[in-house]
């Protein structure tokens, strides 16, 4: 269920169409991504996103997973499943409306 819900965003966030955001991005991810706070790729800057994403999704994965430069391991976020991360990380890298 949850990686329904998981795939479901991919498919709007590519898209580009309204994803719903997920609830423990706001949690967690939002508090640096949102702002660029200590040099974080801004969430919806398509440009910032484009060469992370060329690492692949699993490789952004375990960066999360095991902190990269500023962002602590997790991302603030312990209980996360991949799914979940690459659902955050989908909205992050998608453009605004
Ligand atoms: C405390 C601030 C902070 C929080 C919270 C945070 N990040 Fe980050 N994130 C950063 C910074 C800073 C970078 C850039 C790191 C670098 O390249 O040195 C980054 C980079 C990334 C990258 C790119 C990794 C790569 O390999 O290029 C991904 C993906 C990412 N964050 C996802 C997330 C997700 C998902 C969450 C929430 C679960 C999250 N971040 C929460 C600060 C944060």
């Amino acid at each position: 269920m949850k990686k329904f819900f998981a795939v479901v965003l991919i498919c709007s966030a590519v898209g580009a169409i309204a994803a719903p955001v997920p609830a423990k991005y706001q949690a967690s991810c939002s508090a640096c991504h949102s702002s660029g706070a200590a040099g974080a790729p801004k969430t919806h800057d398509v440009a910032a996103w484009q060469p992370r994403l060329e690492k692949g999704m699993p490789a952004l994965i375990l960066s999360v997973k095991n902190g990269l430069g500023a962002m602590p391991p997790t991302g603030l976020c312990a209980g996360c499943t991949d799914e979940e991360y690459t659902a955050m990380i989908t909205f992050m890298a998608a453009p605004a409306d």
